[in-house]
């Protein structure tokens, strides 16, 4: 099965940004972790850190991948356009997100991408993505 992992703007930093939110670990490096725990999934990882960028990505793979997880940091909270994106699409979408943005500044608390997703996982650090996977594994 499909499934692609498209994180938003200033994800490419992690490892080095913030790491008492967001940890020490690069987004590849864990990548290749989820790589080992789940063999039989072919993934497709996209970065942007732009807005449009993002939705075009959503709408490639949105129509022919099994899944999608999707961390639009700080765009979950200012994009409608990403959550028209992800209502458009036919994938199930899983939102994910590293820290708890609801234990965090007010305007975090908003997501226009939860009520068009599937789920969502938030405050439980890369294992989010983990816990996306294998629930997306686990419905195929
Ligand atoms: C984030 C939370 C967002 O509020 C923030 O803008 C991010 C990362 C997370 O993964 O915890 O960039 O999506």
């Amino acid at each position: 099965m499909r499934i692609a992992i498209i994180n938003g703007p200033n994800l490419n930093l992690l490892g080095k940004r913030e790491t008492d939110i967001y940890g020490n670990m690069p987004f590849e490096k864990y990548l290749q972790e989820l790589r080992v725990l789940f063999p039989a999934v072919d993934f497709h990882y996209y970065q942007s850190n732009v807005e449009g960028e993002l939705i075009n990505e959503l709408q490639k793979v949105g129509y022919d991948y099994d899944g999608i997880v999707l961390n639009a940091a700080g765009y979950t909270h200012t994009s409608v356009a990403i959550g028209d994106a992800v209502a458009a699409i036919k994938a199930p979408v899983v939102e994910v997100h590293i820290s708890n943005v609801h234990s965090r500044e007010d305007f975090r608390k908003l997501s226009h991408v939860s009520g068009k997703s599937a789920g969502s996982i938030f405050g439980l650090g890369l294992k989010g993505y983990e816990f996306a996977i294998r629930w997306l594994v686990d419905r195929a």
